[in-house]
């Protein structure tokens, strides 16, 4: 979900109203916005935040001149999208207004207490809880304000939290708290802004302060006080964002994920800028330099993650363990932080996150650090949880992703488990020369993926036959069975065809028995070693008139003798090919989604940050 706050001199309703646009990629089933000028007025509704604007103009001449708000655009957790579900939610005399992210655990309990003590509840979502119980608590003790109010109440909560209050019995004021769902503070002249990421915050200032867990704080027009919950007070640090308006606008493409897929080759020169030392034969990350021994020493390695992150870190695992020979394990976050993994001291736990922010992911770093490993984050978003909480790591740079389907920043990720791996072998495992090898080829990927956008266009005519397809199979072997997984990810994203990525010598053991003249099955059948053995993974599905679209080599002829298409990209080594034969199916699941009229950089149940677990 996505938060919002305004307060200062100008109109709050259009600027919450952009910012809730901006924060549209994490979450859009319903939206709303309450301003406060002496009164509370609320506009909510089902739908995305279009759909807000004619109520917003409403609001806007209902309380003219109003300068202080928040807004919320919500991914339903508890309660269907609807009207009543979306936030704000008021209490019964419409004196506090609050907008939540997160989950509050125990709103059950909490709820039946409230019920109890008369008060009554309008949606069925955790987050009302909140403001029933902030105005029981304040109801019961007068000498309490709006901040000690909420203080209070949260003290009662279990679960995560991103939240706002605002009350017309304190009207100049907003109180924000964070536990586990990320708030930022923007820092203007005479004017603050709040928001669950930078993105709304960018176009107004680039001075930001980040709440940590556990803090709380009260924004008014002339500055903001931050403390503990348990209210102690606390100095932050402001922090100057670095990334511009412009980057986040969609530049001329269609969708932000086209965009997001055509920047790759320029993501992949920002990722390694000044890190790849060709020359020196190195790769230098200043962010894990000071901790490289121990990292070379680990005993074992553990790559936890979600979704699009947890598939590079399964190429890691193999890239690590072919050059740096450390044994490395990839674990779902959500998996690892339940099942007491064995996990100490000797141990590095790499986390992998587009946003820094997703909650199973965050939760399990935390496992890890309990347990003493040494935790190491592979974060994209600057001054995201993640990356503070972590012990050392390294930014990916490949700039704000929107797109909901992760492309750019995956082959990001990738690029960075290169590296490390590059970094972890080095006076070890592989010679000299081999670094240099390996690096050379590293660096020409850029010029290799821009090859690769420019078949967009057979990709399209691809698609166009296929868009139809009830079903997909992608198979791939070695580095290039992560990419499977991938391709069949992105599409039954955007374009709701369902898919299923499989080692495909592992075909035989199930998905066979699905493959007949109904059934595209995408092959990876590049040149490296396990070549001839996906050959015969293809005949086996052509036997059976399965169709048959492969990712080949260029100068392939076999391949294009058994494939009813055949889309070429540049020649590769094997470790470096995942990063090339994504790219064609990201493109693939792109234009099939869109002749299906499937809106790509929103679709449906999906969020682009998941800060729930
Ligand atoms: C969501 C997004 C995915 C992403 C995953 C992990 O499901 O839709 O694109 O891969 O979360 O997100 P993270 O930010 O931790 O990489």
């Amino acid at each position: 979900c996505g938060i919002v706050g305004y307060i200062g001199w100008q109109e709050a309703a259009p600027v919450l109203l952009k910012g809730l646009k901006r924060l549209e990629y994490r979450g859009y089933d319903s939206a709303g916005i309450a301003l406060l000028n002496g009164t509370i007025s609320v506009m909510k509704q089902k739908g995305n935040v279009s759909g807000l604007e004619t109520d917003t103009a409403k609001l806007r001449e209902k309380m003219p001149g109003a300068t202080i708000g928040i807004g919320h655009t919500r991914w339903a957790t508890h309660g269907d999208p609807s009207d009543r579900n979306a936030h704000p939610h008021l209490n019964a005399a419409g004196d506090i207004a609050v907008i939540h992210n997160g989950i509050i655990e125990n709103y059950s309990a909490l709820k039946q207490e409230l019920i109890s003590e008369g008060y009554l509840f309008i949606s069925d979502t955790d987050s009302e809880v909140l403001v029933h119980l902030i105005d029981w608590l304040w109801k019961k003790d007068a000498s309490l304000d709006l901040e000690s109010a909420t203080r209070t109440a949260l003290r009662h909560v279990d679960g995560a939290y991103g939240l706002c209050v605002i009350s017309s019995r304190e009207p100049d004021r907003i109180v924000v708290a964070r536990k586990g769902s990320p708030l930022v503070i923007g820092i203007g002249e005479g004017e603050f802004f709040i928001a669950s990421d930078a993105a709304p915050i960018v176009e107004h200032t680039n001075k930001v302060v980040y709440l940590s867990d556990g803090e709380l704080a009260v924004v008014t027009k002339e500055g903001y006080s931050v403390k503990t919950i348990e209210n102690v007070e606390q100095e932050k640090l402001v922090t100057e964002l670095d990334f511009s308006l412009e980057k986040i606008e969609k530049g001329g493409f269609e969708h932000f994920m086209l965009k997001e897929i055509f920047e790759q080759p320029s993501v992949m020169h920002d990722v390694m800028r000044g890190r790849v030392r060709l020359e020196e034969g190195r790769v230098c990350l200043g962010g894990i330099e000071d901790y490289l021994d121990r990292l070379k020493q680990a005993k074992r390695i553990v790559i936890c993650a979600c979704g699009t992150s947890w598939h590079a870190g399964l190429i890691g695992e193999y890239l690590i363990e072919e050059f740096a020979r450390i044994p490395v394990e990839v674990d779902y976050a959500s998996e690892f932080r339940y099942r007491n993994p064995i996990v100490g001291k000797d141990d590095v736990v790499i986390v992998i996150s587009q946003s820094g922010e997703t909650a199973d992911t965050l939760a399990a770093l935390r496992t890890a650090k309990e347990k003493g490993a040494l935790v190491m984050g592979i974060c994209n978003v600057v001054g995201s949880t993640i990356a503070r909480e972590t012990l050392c790591g390294m930014y990916t740079h490949a700039g704000p992703e929107v797109g909901v389907a992760s492309t750019k920043a995956f082959t990001a990720q990738v690029i960075m488990l290169y590296m490390l791996a590059m970094a972890l072998s080095k006076g070890r495992t592989i010679s000299h020369d081999e670094i240099i090898l390996n690096l050379t080829e590293l660096a020409d990927l850029p010029a290799k993926a821009d090859r690769i956008l420019n078949l967009d266009g057979q990709i399209r005519d691809i698609a166009e036959r296929f868009k139809d397809a009830k079903n997909f199979l992608y198979l791939g072997r070695g580095y290039n069975f992560p990419v499977a997984l991938e391709g069949a990810l992105k599409l039954k994203e955007i374009s709701y065809i369902h898919a299923e990525g499989y080692p495909a010598a592992e075909m035989k053991h199930g998905p066979i028995a699905l493959i007949d003249e109904d059934m595209p099955v995408i092959f990876i059948a590049t040149r490296d070693s396990t070549y001839a053995k996906i050959l015969s993974n293809i005949e086996e599905v052509r036997s059976r008139k399965g169709r048959v679209i492969a990712i080949a080599s260029e100068g392939d002829k076999e391949v294009a003798r058994l494939a009813e298409h055949v889309i070429y990209i540049p020649q590769a080594s094997g470790p470096i090919t995942p990063l090339l034969t994504v790219i064609p199916l990201q493109l693939l699941a792109y234009h099939i989604a869109t002749l299906r009229g499937c809106n790509v950089d929103r679709p449906r149940n999906l969020a682009k940050s998941v800060t729930v677990e």
